[in-house]
């Protein structure tokens, strides 16, 4: 097994451009594992069912399977949109959907693909379930008035309608979903490196991932 490093935190923390940075960094593979359960959300949603719907959930989630995740299946663009994040966050918190997910996300940390000697992996429980052994962790989090005006921009910035307080409700209804779930709720794992980004650039954010991940390869 590679060495992993695991990025958690709610949406807008700066989860993504963390881990896609650190990944290029060390040359290691990046996995975002919120695409997985938007795949499963916008799959629900296409079938003309309802994301809260735990059969149709975890039916959409058994269905995907590497093969179609190798084929594409997390490069749509419409796996973007604020429907479908919605949609993830509803069929997340379904614990057969988490169940069928979990071992394509362990084996990826295992056996990174294209032999990199590493992963990078981020989500929510990436550092408390998914991979608890992970020598480096790392955990963001920002104000949601920070969190939803990053999101806001990057919406209109995609050449999307967008409005601020819309994104602010929207990212509160999913904190609260993920924070108080019963399967995997969203939480720092006990060994990991908080960093509150709000006052912070993305360089100043991979400086301190950095210095924490040196100390971490260093024990
Ligand atoms: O990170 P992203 O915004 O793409 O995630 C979409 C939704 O998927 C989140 O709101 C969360 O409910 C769910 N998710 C999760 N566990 C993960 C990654 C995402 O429950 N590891």
């Amino acid at each position: 097994m590679g060495f992993v490093i695991t990025v958690d935190g709610p949406a807008g923390a700066g989860k993504g451009t963390l881990a896609r940075r650190l990944a290029r960094h060390f040359g290691y593979a990046h996995l975002d594992t919120g695409k997985l359960y938007r795949v499963v959300g916008l799959a629900v949603l296409r079938g003309g069912g309802a994301p809260a719907d735990p059969a149709a959930a975890e039916r959409a989630a058994r269905a995907l399977d590497a093969g179609a995740i190798a084929a594409g299946a997390l490069d749509e663009a419409e796996l973007a949109s604020e429907r479908v994040a919605g949609a993830a966050s509803k069929v997340s918190a379904v614990p057969g959907v988490r169940a069928a997910l979990l071992d394509f996300q362990r084996n990826f940390a295992a056996r990174p693909p294209d032999g990199a000697a590493g992963a990078v992996l981020d989500g929510r429980d990436a550092g408390t379930v998914v991979c608890p052994g992970a020598p480096a962790k790392l955990f963001l989090d920002a104000s949601p008035d920070v969190r939803a005006a990053r999101r806001h921009k990057e919406l209109l910035a995609r050449g999307e309608v967008s409005i601020y307080a819309r994104v602010l409700a929207d990212i509160r209804a999913r904190d609260e979903r993920d924070r108080n779930r019963e399967v995997a709720p969203l939480r720092p794992a006990a060994d990991a490196c908080v960093i509150d980004t709000s006052d912070l650039d993305p360089d100043d954010v991979l400086a301190r991932a950095l210095a924490h991940i040196a100390g971490r390869t260093a024990s």
